[in-house]
Parts: structure tokens; sequence; C-alpha cells
């Protein structure tokens, strides 16, 4: 019973660490949460919250039982080990950093790196040579090739909100963005500066350049970063033909309705209602759904003559092309 080895090393080293760290983490973060964005870190590195203290806490004491327990069960203990951080290090490398397991349990590379080491040296003290050397290999192959673990779903949704936030949150009314249908002039026009994330995130920031022409902070946090995945991908896309020109109500469809409708007379590929072309409604559906504003869509957008002529020409084109 009392000899030793090295899982029973290693089940009473991360054991206890991980019992200290668990508890250590709730001076940091003690909340139960599954909002990713609730989390600080311990010691300025590992992003924890509750949850994640919970699992340290129990992983690291049932690490101490093994231990008391003697070499069998520390190396049990060593394998389960092994094994879960492993698989943990990998899913966190899959989802990365700055996001959640199972919605509750933040990671950020730290943590990856720390779950690795546990993982790998729990085989290695279990003497799993082979296990341990897959999971090194996999790690290797994931870091060395982000792309094909950087899921690209991940960044497509969130240029998909920022499309809708860019309308919401006013960008539209200023600058033009032809993706977006959006034609104001007051700001530069985004498709001939193309700014990229990080100049659109300060942009948003300070408004602007800090001319005091655009307001300061019109959307904060994960929605200022869907706005400039948004626009940071749309302004590099060419312009439809047909966004800029033609009639009155053209332009005011192209600037008001584009980014959420589909209508190819005007070149707009709007998906959050429904496409107008296979609808095809009359002037008064139209002006109707302009001025009540059906589900997701705001109410009285644009008012009298200019819902007259964006309804007279949505009438007048949408199908025909
Ligand atoms: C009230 C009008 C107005 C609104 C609303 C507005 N902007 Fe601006 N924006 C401007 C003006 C004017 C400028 C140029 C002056 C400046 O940069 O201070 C500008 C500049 C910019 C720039 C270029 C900054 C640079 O580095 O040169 C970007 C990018 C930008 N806006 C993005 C946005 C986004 C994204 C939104 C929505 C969250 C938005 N703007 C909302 C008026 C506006
Ligand atoms: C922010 C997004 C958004 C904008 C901007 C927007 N719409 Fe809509 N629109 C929607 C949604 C969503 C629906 C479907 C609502 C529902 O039926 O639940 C809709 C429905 C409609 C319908 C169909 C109504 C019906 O009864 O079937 C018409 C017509 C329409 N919109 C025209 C316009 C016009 C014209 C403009 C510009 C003045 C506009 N929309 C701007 C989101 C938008």
């Amino acid at each position: 019973m009392q000899e030793s080895s090295p899982a029973r090393l290693y089940a009473g080293v991360v054991g206890a660490t991980l019992t200290i760290a668990g508890i250590l983490g709730f001076f940091y973060n003690a909340d139960f949460t599954s909002n990713p964005a609730d989390r600080d870190a311990v010691l300025g590195l590992l992003d924890v919250n509750g949850w994640h203290n919970v699992v340290h806490l129990l992983t690291g004491l049932l690490g101490l039982i093994a231990f008391m327990a003697g070499a069998y069960a520390s190396r049990s203990y060593a394998i389960a080990l092994g094994i879960i951080y492993s698989a943990v290090a990998v899913w966190g490398l899959i989802i990365g950093s700055g996001d959640s397991i199972l919605g509750i349990v933040p990671i950020n590379t730290a943590d990856n790196v720390l779950h690795l080491s546990l993982g790998l040296l729990g085989l290695a003290a279990a003497q799993m040579w082979g296990v341990s050397a897959a999971v090194a290999v996999v790690m290797l192959f994931g870091i060395a090739i982000p792309g094909i673990v950087t899921s690209d779903n991940d960044s497509e949704s969130l240029a998909d909100k920022g499309q809708v936030l860019y309308v919401e949150q006013g960008c539209a009314n200023c600058h033009t963005l032809a993706a977006s249908g959006s034609l104001g002039t007051i700001g530069p026009d985004l498709n001939e500066i193309k700014p990229d994330q990080k100049r659109v995130l300060n942009a948003i920031k300070n408004g602007g350049v800090g001319s005091g022409a655009m307001p300061k902070g019109l959307a904060q946090g994960e929605d200022a970063d869907a706005i400039a995945a948004y626009v940071a991908d749309a302004s590099g896309a060419p312009i439809p033909p047909d966004a800029k020109g033609g009639p009155p109500g053209k332009q005011i469809f192209a600037i008001n309705c584009g980014s959420c409708h589909t209508l190819a007379d005007a070149g707009t590929s709007g998906a959050v209602g429904p496409n107008l072309d296979q609808i095809k409604p009359s002037k008064s559906l139209v002006l109707g759904a302009i001025k009540s504003g059906p589900g997701a869509m705001p109410p009285n957008i644009v008012t009298g003559k200019d819902a007259q002529q964006v309804a007279a020409y949505v009438s007048s084109v949408a199908g025909k092309k």
C-alpha cells in the first residue's frame, strides 16, 4: 500500500494543486453562469467561473483520495484524468480561446496548455505511452493547422448578426455599404475605405476618428465585434451594379429596406425579412407593412412621400427580374 509510483506522485501533486486552484478560483469569480463573458483570470492567466472552480475542486479532491488509497487507485486516477484532460484540451482547441465548453466552462489558451499538460502527464504517469503520443500528435496538428479547427460557422454567424446590427444601430443612416443596401452620405463610403475589423472597432468605440460627427459607443462587446466582422467582410465585396442610381423609390429602398429584403431590381440580398421578388407585394401591402412593421420589421422606417415612392417602386419591380 505504501509503495510510491509515478502515478501516485501525479495523484498527490495534481490533486493538491487542483484543490488549491479550485479554492483560489472562488476568490476571483464565483458566478455560476452560462454567460461566456462572465469570467475572471486566476493569477491573471487562467479564465474561470464558478463551474470551472467546482470542476477543479472535485477532480483535486479525488486525486488526494486516490493518493491516500495507494498505487492502484492512483494509477486509475492518472488514467482517468489523463484521458479527460486530454480530451478537454483538444475540445478547447477546437472551439477556440474565449469560448466556453458546454456553454458554461470558459477556457483560454493558458487553460488549454494546462489541460494538455495535466492530460499528458497523467497518461505518462500511468505509463500509457501510446495514448499520450496520440494526443500529442492530435494537438500538434491542431495547432499547426488552425484552419482545420477554427470553424468558419462561427465567424459567419457573427457577420450575420452584424448585418442586422449595422442597420439597427444606425450605421446605415450615415454610411454607404453596398452589400447592406445602405447609401448614407454623412460619413465616409465604407466600400471606398474598406476598413478592417480593428479600424471599425476603433470607429465604433471612439466615434469615427473622433471628429465628433459620429456618435461614440453605438455598440459594445460582442455586438461591436459582430458589426466589425460584418463591415470588414462586406466592404470588400463587389458593389451590386444596381445599388446606386435609378428612381428615388429605388434609392430609398436600397438605403432603408435592402439590408433585410432581397429585391433583384435594387440589387439587394437581405435575408432578415421575406424575399420581395417571391411575395410580389401590392403597393398597399407594402404601405401597410411599412406602417405597422410586422414581426421583426421596425414600423415607420420611412413615412409620407418616401413611403409612397418606395411602395410604388417595390410593387412595380418585385418579381420582374
Ligand atoms: C450620425 C452619423 C453616423 C453614424 C450613425 C455612424 N457613423 Fe461612422 N462615421 C460618421 C462620420 C461623419 C465619420 C467620419 C468622421 C470621423 O471619422 O470622425 C465616420 C467614420 C467612420 C469610420 C471610419 C473611421 C476611420 O478610421 O477613418 C468607420 C469605419 C465607421 N464610421 C463605421 C461606423 C459604424 C460601424 C457605425 C455603426 C455602429 C457607424 N459608423 C455609425 C458618421 C456616422
Ligand atoms: C430590420 C429588418 C427589416 C427592414 C429594415 C425592413 N423590413 Fe420588411 N420585413 C422584415 C421582416 C422580418 C418581415 C416579416 C415579418 C413577419 O411577417 O413576421 C418583413 C415583411 C415585409 C413585407 C411583407 C409584409 C406581409 O404582410 O407579408 C413587406 C412588403 C416589407 N417587409 C417591405 C419592407 C420595406 C418596403 C422596407 C423599407 C421601407 C422594409 N420592409 C424594411 C424586416 C425588415
